[in-house]
This record gives C-alpha cells, structure tokens and sequence, in this order.
C-alpha cells in the first residue's frame, strides 16, 4: 500500500482498514524516566522505551552530561547520579528535534553547576525559548540565547544557588511546567506553578513516584526541595498520540475495525477521545488497567457517521499533539467543524496551522486556517502532493488523508522516525490497497 520513493512516501487510497496495531512507547514518559532516574539515586530499568528519535536525543544528551546508559532494543537502563552528579559536557548538547529535550534540559541544567550549550534542528532553531528562560532567569539562572534569549542555541552559566519563585504560566505548556519544576528541585526555597489550563501531568506523578515533595494547593503545584529523588522503573505504556493516527482512520473508514492495544489513557492525554465521542464516533476502551502508577487500555476503532463540532477552550491542550486531526475528521463530518484557541500549533515542530490547511487543501479539502485554528467543510479528497514540512505528525496526518481519498504523495516521510519509526510498516499492514 506504500512504496517508498525519492524523498518521500507514496499512499494508496485504502479499500478497507482491519487489524491490530502496538503503538511505540509514549514520547513524553520515556523522556522523564530517562532524565528524571538519571537524577535519581540508584539504577533503573525503562521497559518498552520510545523508539523515536526524540528520546534519542534525551539519551544522548544525558550521555555527554556523564549518565551511564545502556539500551537493548526497548529496554533502557539508566544508572542514577543524583541531583548533583552531571558532568560539564564537552560539546554542544544536540537535541535534535525534540522541544522536550530542550525545554526539560533546561530546566535541569539551570540548576546543576555547569556550563552547557543547547541547541538542535533547523525547526528547534526557530520554536520560542522565552517562555523557559524567563521564569528561569526569575529564578536566578544564568541563561542566554539568541535574540536575547527568544531562540535556540541556548547556553547555560553556573549560579550559587536558584531561588523558590511563584510562576504563573502565560502558555499551558507541559514543557514550561516541567523545566520550571525541576529547576525547583535545586532552588533554596518553594517553587510554585499555575497553569492558565490544565496539561499532561507525567512530571507531577514521576516525581511523586520518585519521592520529590510536590502537592496541589488550590490551582498551583507546590515543590519544596531537599528531598533526593530515588530511581524508579517505569514500564512505558503505548503513546496516545501516535494511537490517535489509527482511532482517526478506522473512525473515518467507511469499512474499517482496528484495534489498538496497551494505549496509555492519562486523562490529561485524552481530548481527542472527548472530540470523537461529542462527533458521534464508534470507539471502545477495553482492558482498563494501571501500569505503573498511569492508565492503560487497549481501544477499538469502527466506521462512524461524525457531525462536526466546535473543539476549543480547555479541551485543547488535553489535545494539543493530536488537534490536526480534528481538520481531518472535519472533512468527513456533517456540518462544519471548527477550531479555536489553538494558536499553540504555531509554534510546534512546524506551523501546525498553516501545515494542516495547505497540505489538505492540495488533497481537496476545505480547510481555511484562522488566527487560532481552522474552518473546516466537508469535502471530497482528490489525490496530490503535499509537503509534510519534515513534520512528523503532519506527515502521518497526510498519511491518512491519502489512504481515505484519491492517495497521496508526501515529502519529509521519513520525519515519522521522530515519534513513530514502524508508521509506514503498520500502515502497509492495517490497509489493504484500493486495488
Ligand atoms: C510535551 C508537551 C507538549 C507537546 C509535546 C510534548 C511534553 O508541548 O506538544 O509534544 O512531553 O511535555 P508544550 O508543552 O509546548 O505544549
């Protein structure tokens, strides 16, 4: 169903979806048990770790930052060497595409005593830092960066000490909350956040796990320091985001039943459920279970009438990796959809707003980017080109519109190694061709 060309990926118009798939480990966990356990005392073992090119980079910064760490296929091993124990890097730290390594990173490395320069990708090179070094320098660090510190590369000075500071977070970003909790771990006092929303709280439930003092009051969480964290194994459930790719194509599938297995549900994670369910699809949790301290069931997928709906508010960072979706299931549903208060997608790996509504227009769909989201109508898809814009999720978006239209041609295909590296092999699996 696809075959590999040039520079990209060539998809063919599908004739029905069926079967199961296991999506990789979730991105965003893998992440925080690898620097959170490297910053724990003692050793551990991280099961079903994310084979994405982002945790890549976390593990091979943390690498030159002197963590031993071994890998066996899905299995990472991380030996601890608590709060204080990083090692002065001896080159840039390269965190390649990934604004969690980045934005975390940071958040440690304000702390930890040592010099160190960040940088990454042509797309990390362009997505905003201000929203890190900010509060960070609030704190006390010593950061800089381009553009008085608004862009990558960044490089971080040692400091006697950082500070408790309240933050009241201007963006609900995950990312902004992590960096500024961990920096919390080596201040000389409280450290507060608020969110103006609520966002994936992995951090908040690792660090509890790992014996960090982190508690909600009211609206704000509160970390006090001076407790060391302790190595934790973590069994990595599979990521939402990348399941929502397969809960979007067998939803949209006029002959489709997929079955995705071990699917991390954080409640924090799950918007896109809350959209489907309010457009009127066929979706199934089953096996709920509790792995490690986080949610877990497998999902079934079936063919849907959907109506469109309005998606905004609240429910958008609870969504914010998987909203371009919402675009595509905008096409197939009766009515018009619309998207508000995602202004967000401007600034991810690449202009998620402009991406979205050019590639699927050159696939025939209506889609007319806003401010802060689209206006989508329901429409025919044709075949075309598209350009992925090295995006991941745009190019697995892109994927899917090929295989519910006329097919598709997609530059920057293999950007899907950054989250999901066995997409085109499961998508040749699950897909049986139009003809
Ligand atoms: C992430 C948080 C989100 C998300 C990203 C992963 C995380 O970014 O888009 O893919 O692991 O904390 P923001 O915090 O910038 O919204």
């Amino acid at each position: 169903m696809t075959t590999l060309s040039f520079d990209g990926m060539t998809v063919a118009p599908a004739r029905a979806i069926r079967g199961s798939v296991r999506v990789p480990g979730d991105k965003s966990i893998s992440h925080r048990a690898a620097l959170f356990n490297a910053l724990g005392e003692g050793e551990a073992s991280i099961s079903n770790f994310s084979p994405g090119a982002d945790c890549g980079s976390t593990l091979g910064c943390l690498r030159d930052l002197g963590v031993e760490i071994e890998r066996d296929a899905a299995r990472v091993h991380v030996q601890g060497v608590g709060l204080h124990g990083l090692r002065e890097p001896s080159n840039v730290l390269d965190c390649g595409n990934s604004g969690t390594s980045m934005r975390l990173l940071c958040g440690v490395l304000a702390g930890a005593g040592l010099f160190a320069v960040l940088s990454g990708d042509g797309s990390l090179r362009r997505r905003p830092m201000a929203r890190i070094v900010e509060p960070l320098r609030r704190a006390g660090a010593a950061i800089d960066g381009r553009d008085g510190g608004r862009l990558p590369p960044l490089a971080i000075s040692p400091v006697a000490s950082l500070h408790g500071v309240e933050h009241r977070l201007a963006v609900a970003s995950a990312q902004v909350k992590s960096a500024l909790l961990l920096a919390g771990l080596f201040a000389d006092g409280e450290t507060e956040v608020v969110e103006p929303a609520p966002t994936r709280d992995h951090t908040e439930r690792m660090l509890r796990a790992m014996g960090a003092d982190l508690e909600h009051r009211g609206d704000a969480m509160r970390l006090t320091p001076g407790h060391a964290l302790k190595c934790v194994d973590v069994a990595v459930p599979g990521d939402f985001s990348s399941a929502a790719f397969w809960l979007v194509l067998g939803v949209l599938h006029p002959a489709a039943e997929i079955r995705i297995e071990n699917v991390g549900l954080n409640p924090t994670r799950t918007g896109l459920l809350t959209i489907l369910q309010r457009m009127g699809a066929n979706v199934e949790i089953e096996h709920e279970r509790d792995v490690a301290g986080e949610p877990v069931a497998d999902l079934v997928a079936w063919s849907s009438q959907l109506h469109g709906i309005h998606v905004g508010g609240d429910l958008v960072p609870l969504a914010i990796d998987e909203i371009s979706l919402v675009a595509l299931l905008g096409l197939f549903a009766e009515g018009e959809t619309t998207v508000t208060d995602a202004a967000e997608l401007r600034t991810k790996e690449s202009d998620r707003l402009a991406v979205v509504a050019e590639g699927l227009s050159q696939l025939g769909g209506d889609v007319e980017a806003t401010a802060d989201g689209w206006r989508i109508r329901p429409s025919r898809l044709r075949a075309g080109r598209v350009d992925s814009h090295d995006d991941h999720r745009m190019a697995m978006l892109f994927a899917l519109a090929g295989a519910l239209g006329g097919g598709a041609e997609i530059a920057g295909a293999d950007s899907v190694g950054i989250s999901y590296p066995s997409f085109w092999t499961d998508l040749e699996r699950v897909a049986s061709r139009a003809s």
